[in-house]
């Protein structure tokens, strides 16, 4: 059911000096720092040749990666998103499966503008995972 790897979300405390270590200490392309309030992050992707990295940081005070800094402050990988072709039937097999569906369990916009869902870290080897429909 899951594709690609689409991407691999860090939570970091400063985004500048992550933005930094990224560009210029590991080479890597990145984008400008993005508000997204809906989310409650600000973004900066790290555009690899074959997946990209999400540097996020919180944005307003009802972030919901602000208690994640709290309990990391060094910060650390927060979620990894693989693609699926059809978000409703792949909801739907999952929750049949007995997976948890984080949130309302309907599908919201995420950072590239596709719906995305997450799914409960106990149920995926204490990893959060985010579908996104390509
Ligand atoms: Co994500």
């Amino acid at each position: 059911m899951i594709g690609r790897l689409n991407h691999v979300a860090i939570v970091v405390p400063d985004l500048a000096a992550a933005s930094s270590t990224y560009q210029m200490i590991l080479g890597a392309n990145i984008s400008a720092p993005q508000n997204l309030p809906d989310h409650g992050v600000t973004v900066v992707f790290v555009n690899l040749p074959n997946t990209k990295i999400e540097l996020l940081h919180p944005l307003g005070p009802d972030s919901p990666v602000a208690k994640f800094l709290e309990k990391n402050p060094s910060g650390g990988m927060h979620h990894i998103c693989y693609e699926v072709e059809d978000i409703i039937v792949a909801r739907d097999k999952l929750v049949q499966s007995g997976a948890r569906v984080l949130g309302t369990g309907e599908p919201r916009i995420g950072a590239h503008g596709k719906p995305v869902l997450f799914l409960h870290p106990k149920d995926f080897c204490g990893t959060l995972i985010e579908i996104e429909q390509v």
